[in-house]
C-alpha cells in the first residue's frame, strides 16, 4: 500500500498545488493557516512537519510567524529563518522537488526547512526531538493510524504539541452531502482534466469516505495518553483540525 502511494503523489507532485487550491476553491490556504495559528512557540522551535509534501503547512506556519514577530518588534528576522528549525519529511520525492522550489535562496545548513524523504511510520529522528509535529492530509495516507500516532508521541517532547488538518469520514447531513454526493461526481473527474490523474484523485475521495470519523481519530489520542485534545471544524465541517499535547 505504502508504495502505491507514494507512486500516486510522485505522479501529480506537479500539480498537486494547483488542484488543491482550485478544488477547495483556495479555502485549504485559510484552513492551513488557522491551524498554523494554533501553534504558540517559543524563539528556536523544532518544528517536524509530517507528510509535508510540496512544503505549504510548514510555508504557512512559518510565514505566521514572522508576521507575529514583526507585530511584536522583533522585525521579523531573527525569529523566520535562523531560528527556527524546521523540517518537512514526505516519502515522496516528487512532493519534496515542488517543495524545494518554494524555498530559493535558503539554504538548508542555514535557515531550513531542511527536507527530508522518509516513512512517517520509520521516522529517522530520535525520541524527543520536536517541539512540534504537524501534519496536514497526511494521517489519512498511512496504512496504520495508531502506528503513526505512537511515533509522534516519541517524536515529540514532553509537553510538545501535535497538530493535525485532514479530512474526515462524514458524520453529519451536510459533510454527507458534500462527501458521498457532490466529491465523488466531481473531483475525479477535475482531477482528470487537470492531471490527467483519475484514480489519484478518486483515492482522495474515497481515502475520506474510509478514514475514522473525527471523534474517532480523537479518541486514538486520548487513548494513548497525550492531553488537551481539542477539535476545530473548517468550514462546517469540511475539513478538521487536532491539537493534542504530548502528556
Ligand atoms: C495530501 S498530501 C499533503 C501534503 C501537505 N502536507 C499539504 O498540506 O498539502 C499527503 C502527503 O503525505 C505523504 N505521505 C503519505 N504517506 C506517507 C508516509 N507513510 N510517509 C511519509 N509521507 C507520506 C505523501 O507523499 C503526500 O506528499
Amino acid at each position: 500500500m505504502g508504495i502505491a502511494i507514494q507512486n500516486m503523489f510522485d505522479g501529480i507532485a506537479r500539480r498537486y498545488d494547483f488542484l488543491n487550491h482550485f478544488l477547495s476553491a483556495g479555502r485549504d490556504r485559510a484552513w492551513r493557516r488557522k491551524a498554523a495559528g494554533l501553534l504558540r512557540s517559543g524563539r528556536s522551535p523544532r518544528i517536524l512537519d509530517l507528510c509535508g509534501g510540496t512544503g505549504d503547512f510548514w510555508k504557512t506556519w512559518d510565514d505566521l510567524r514572522v508576521e507575529r514577530a514583526a507585530g511584536e518588534g522583533y522585525g521579523g528576522q531573527g525569529m523566520s529563518g535562523k531560528s527556527s528549525v524546521g523540517i518537512i519529511a514526505d516519502f515522496s520525492l516528487g512532493m519534496l522537488q515542488q517543495a524545494r522550489k518554494k524555498f530559493p535562496g535558503r539554504p538548508e545548513a542555514e535557515t531550513g526547512p531542511a527536507l527530508v524523504r522518509m516513512d512517517a511510520l520509520r521516522p529517522c529522528f530520535k525520541a524527543g526531538s520536536f517541539d512540534a509535529v504537524l501534519c496536514a492530509y497526511g494521517m489519512r495516507n498511512l496504512d496504520s493510524v495508531s502506528s503513526g500516532i505512537d511515533e509522534i508521541g516519541r517524536l515529540l517532547r514532553p509537553g510538545g504539541m501535535f497538530i493535525t488538518l485532514e479530512f474526515f469520514r462524514p458524520t453529519t447531513a451536510f459533510t454527507r452531502f458534500f462527501y458521498n454526493g457532490l466529491a465523488p461526481l466531481s473531483i475525479p473527474f477535475l482531477g482528470w482534466f487537470f492531471s490527467s490523474r483519475k484514480q489519484a484523485y478518486a483515492y482522495l475521495v474515497e481515502s475520506i469516505r474510509g478514514f475514522k470519523s473525527v471523534g474517532e481519530y480523537r479518541d486514538c489520542f486520548k487513548d494513548r495518553g497525550f492531553r488537551d485534545v481539542a477539535v476545530v471544524p473548517c468550514d462546517f465541517g469540511i475539513s478538521h483540525i487536532v491539537t493534542a499535547v504530548k502528556g
